[in-house]
């Protein structure tokens, strides 16, 4: 009896450390690939039409997985139009009655929670599914959106800034970003626009608290020499030596450095927010075929290691596809509530926007 007790309770601890080790969206699991079966090349040919998609990632990548999927499915045109997080959800909720997009494809699922609150997206259940790395964080329960990859905020410090001042050292910690010598010398897009803003500000609303958070917005956006529209524009014009740091997701840092920016990325110490960026179908889409086709497609391994071919070095959300760059979740990051900055979102932006800084036009 004893001895039961005994594996039971061996069995429990085994059981709490597989949930714990599932809990953490940065870690691979060894969970075995069970990735959905794939349509032959014969069905893939019977697939035709134009798809047409909302992309909110760099255009690199959007223009890369165009190129992919035309290739696999080869009677199927992708239109799509690069916009980014803010930018879609306001596209899609004007055109709620008469949708343009088939799909909307990336950026962080604050918004798709916050798209689904407003009736814009339909619900699909993949077969691919099953293979979701961490489906408590990365899976809508409605099957309204799905992870398609993983991204921590960083900071993006010019090395020639850091030369002229040695004394200076790159941001650790947000609170850093507050000090004289950033006066003027911030870049970071306007939440209203970027997805990439917005987890920054939800990132700080959930570190401090609301007042405080708040409080601590309102001085950050003295530091700030300008707000940009799109999330990665930041590390372009900090590259160029425009202001000192640049707030944009690591993944974006890096590359930027591959391409010879002289930039340094650093972590906040206390703990960095990240993103999961999302996939969903809109609601009465004209070509829902197409668009399931996509998003069965998107939520394969192969085509989430695709990825670095384009520069976008976001880890993956599936079983049986690698990180091509694993140390930039290997940081502290917070326990981030995407439920409670989706649900928010509409609030939140427009507080920013009626109080703190207006859009760039
Ligand atoms: C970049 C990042 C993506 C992110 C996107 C959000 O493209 O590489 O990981 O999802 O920005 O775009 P936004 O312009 O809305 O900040």
């Amino acid at each position: 009896m004893k001895h039961r007790v005994f594996l039971l309770m061996a069995l429990a601890i085994v059981v709490t450390m597989f949930v714990i080790g599932c809990a953490t969206p940065a870690q691979p699991t060894s969970a075995p690939p069970t990735a959905a079966p794939q349509p032959t090349a014969a069905q893939a040919m019977e697939l035709k039409g134009e798809l047409n998609m909302l992309c909110t990632p760099q255009q690199e990548w959007c223009d890369g997985m165009k190129k992919e999927f035309e290739t696999k499915y080869p009677g199927v045109t992708v239109n799509f139009v690069r916009l980014s997080s803010g930018e879609a959800l306001t596209r899609l909720r004007n055109e709620k009655d008469n949708p343009q997009f088939d799909i909307w494809w990336g950026g962080p699922i604050d918004s798709f929670i916050a798209a689904k609150n407003e009736g814009l997206l339909d619900p699909y259940k993949a077969a691919g599914y099953a293979n979701i790395r961490d489906p408590k964080l990365m899976l809508d329960p409605d099957g309204q959106w799905v992870g398609i990859y993983v991204g921590s905020l960083g900071f993006a410090t010019n090395n020639d800034f850091l030369k002229i001042n040695p004394n200076v050292k790159p941001p650790a910690s947000a609170d850093d970003l507050l000090k004289p010598e950033f006066k003027g010398q911030i870049y970071i897009a306007h939440p209203a626009s970027s997805g990439t803003s917005y987890t920054f500000l939800c990132t700080i609303l959930q570190q401090k608290g609301e007042q405080a958070g708040w409080e601590y917005m309102k001085q950050f956006a003295q530091q700030v020499a300008q707000f940009t529209k799109s999330g990665a524009a930041p590390v372009q014009s900090v590259g160029k030596g425009e202001g000192a740091v640049g707030i944009v997701f690591s993944h974006d840092i890096v590359a930027g450095i591959e391409t010879g920016l002289p930039l340094t990325l650093s972590f906040p110490a206390e703990g960095t927010g990240y993103e999961i960026g999302g996939m969903g179908l809109v609601k009465g889409a004209k070509n829902p075929e197409l668009a399931k086709a996509w998003f069965d497609w998107a939520i394969e391994p192969s085509t989430q290691e695709l990825g670095p071919k384009y520069k976008a070095y976001q880890a993956p959300t599936v079983n049986g596809a690698k990180a091509s760059k694993p140390e930039l979740l290997q940081v502290k990051l917070i326990e981030y509530n995407f439920d409670y900055c989706g649900k928010n979102k509409k609030a939140f932006v427009d507080k920013f926007t009626n109080e703190i800084a207006k859009p760039p036009q």
